[in-house]
């Protein structure tokens, strides 16, 4: 029987998903040695909210816990999520400061870069997996999955050969809503084997109830990777629980090399992780959200519009705005709903419903969005929208970054004039963080303390919305 490889997400994803990134460097490093003894193939340490995280809430330095828990881990790779152009971060960047981003983490020892965008614009992925793949790095070029009419099979594979293009070294099926059934994990990996042949990592959230499911299709088509968090970290809006999987499969007769007994004392030490955690913990991310199979919204989308209608005291109008999501997801050529393309949708449609009609107010995000700034969308942008938003404006057709001016000369010089000694690591942190950035490391920031009492809002973004003349802030968590 087959060999399946197991990607251990707790100290990334997990965290990510059930403890608003929280966990700090100090509850990590105790436990790698034992845990790198697994036989689990790789472990995703860094990247997506954690950069942000540490350095705005914990007052730790990204750079500090890369090296940190690369030196503990000597057997199993180590990986991260990249966000294509917008690097770990909520924008698209110079193609200097991407270089620069990808080499110095790959001299910290990266072994496995996982780049996505959101929109499945390739073109956003180009430069960051370019520099991967020079500095040695293997590449897991990344498929956002979701559903829509024009989201078919083909299309998938007509996005995995641009990534095979660019000389991926693996694909990753990222179904970050849960949304994947086992019926398409089996059909979608079957075909992408048969067509494109790279190997296939599945990550799909537990959100919906499914994953679990899902990704036992998906290895039975071929998936030779799998992403699960330990038990205590997983399920509800994580991912399936890597001993059951592991039990499971090799009952089934695959092999893992996954040494279960290592794995029951990993997860001892992850119960008492969560106790100390609890008041990150909504008691809602845990349990499974059906709501995602009839709305086709991502958990964390369809709690940002209820705190949104809360906050306008319009609670009373979610119907309406559960019906106007799909609406201007498809006027605005059916992105995916991951950030940031879920609060650009989300915060459109709460105000088409809110402000008694529809494109009457048209925030920022929204306007670039139509004019291309994030990319191609999978489908065009409808004719009407494109002419309340951009009026006389054309979008543009060009790779979005092609537009910026090199940053990272500029922002080193700031530091070195305000007297911060501008190493890289530090000079990344400024340019990509310019505010909590440079008060991290003028030490102005201190670790935030562990919540006494639950705390669910976690609110990480703004959007600035103006309407009849004066300026809102809608405040969004980013999923
Ligand atoms: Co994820």
């Amino acid at each position: 029987m087959s060999k399946v490889r197991i990607v251990d997400l707790t100290l990334r994803d997990g965290h990510q998903s059930l403890l608003a990134t929280r966990l700090r460097m100090r509850d990590i490093l105790p436990i790698l040695e034992t845990f790198d003894s697994s036989g689990i193939y790789c472990f995703e340490v860094w990247g997506g909210a954690t950069f942000d995280a540490c350095h705005r809430f914990l007052n730790e330095n990204p750079w500090d816990r890369l090296r940190e828990i690369r030196k503990r881990i000597k057997n199993a790779q180590i990986s991260m999520l990249l966000r294509g152009q917008n690097l770990v971060g909520y924008r698209h960047y110079p193609d200097d400061i991407v270089i620069k981003f990808v080499e110095k983490t790959a001299e910290y020892g990266m072994d496995i870069f996982r780049i996505f965008d959101a929109l499945n614009d390739v073109r956003n992925l180009e430069v960051s997996i370019k520099t991967a793949k020079k500095c040695n790095a293997h590449v897991q070029g990344t498929i956002c999955y979701t559903i829509s009419p024009v989201h078919t099979i083909e299309k998938y594979v007509e996005i995995a050969n641009e990534l095979a293009e660019l000389e991926v070294d693996s694909i990753c099926l990222k179904d970050m809503a849960g949304l994947l059934t086992p019926k398409m994990a089996y059909e979608l990996v079957k075909t992408l084997k048969k067509e494109v042949g790279l190997p296939i990592d599945v990550h799909s959230h537990y959100t919906s109830g499914m994953a679990s499911m899902s990704l036992l299709k998906a290895v039975e088509a071929g998936a030779e990777m799998i992403d699960t968090c330990m038990s205590p970290l997983s399920m509800g809006t994580s991912h399936p629980p890597t001993e059951s999987m592991v039990y499971a499969l090799e009952d089934l007769g695959y092999k893992t090399g996954v040494d279960m007994d290592i794995l029951l004392e990993v997860r001892k030490y992850f119960i008492e992780i969560r106790e100390k955690y609890a008041g990150y913990l909504n008691p809602l991310s845990t349990i499974p959200d059906t709501n995602v199979l009839v709305y086709q919204i991502p958990g964390g989308m369809f709690s940002n519009l209820i705190a949104q209608l809360k906050e306008q005291n319009a609670l009373d109008k979610l119907p309406d705005v559960l019906k106007e999501v799909p609406k201007v997801r498809e006027e605005l050529g059916y992105v995916p709903l991951v950030t940031p393309t879920s609060q650009i949708v989300g915060v459109q449609a709460v105000l088409n419903v809110l402000t008694g009609g529809r494109y009457k107010v048209i925030p920022k995000e929204t306007r670039d969005l139509v004019k291309g700034m994030y990319g191609r969308t999978p489908a065009p942008i409808k004719e009407e929208i494109m002419k309340i938003v951009l009026g006389d404006e054309k979008p543009i057709e060009c790779r979005p970054a092609d537009l910026l001016e090199p940053e990272f000369e500029k922002y080193k010089k700031e530091l070195e004039d305000m007297g911060i000694e501008a190493t890289d690591e530090n000079v990344l942190i400024y340019a990509l963080f310019p505010q909590t950035g440079l008060q991290f490391l003028k030490g102005e920031l201190e670790e935030e303390p562990f919540p006494a009492v639950v705390n669910f809002e976690n609110v990480e973004g703004e959007f600035q919305v103006e309407f009849e003349g004066s300026i809102y802030n809608v405040k969004v968590k980013h999923i």
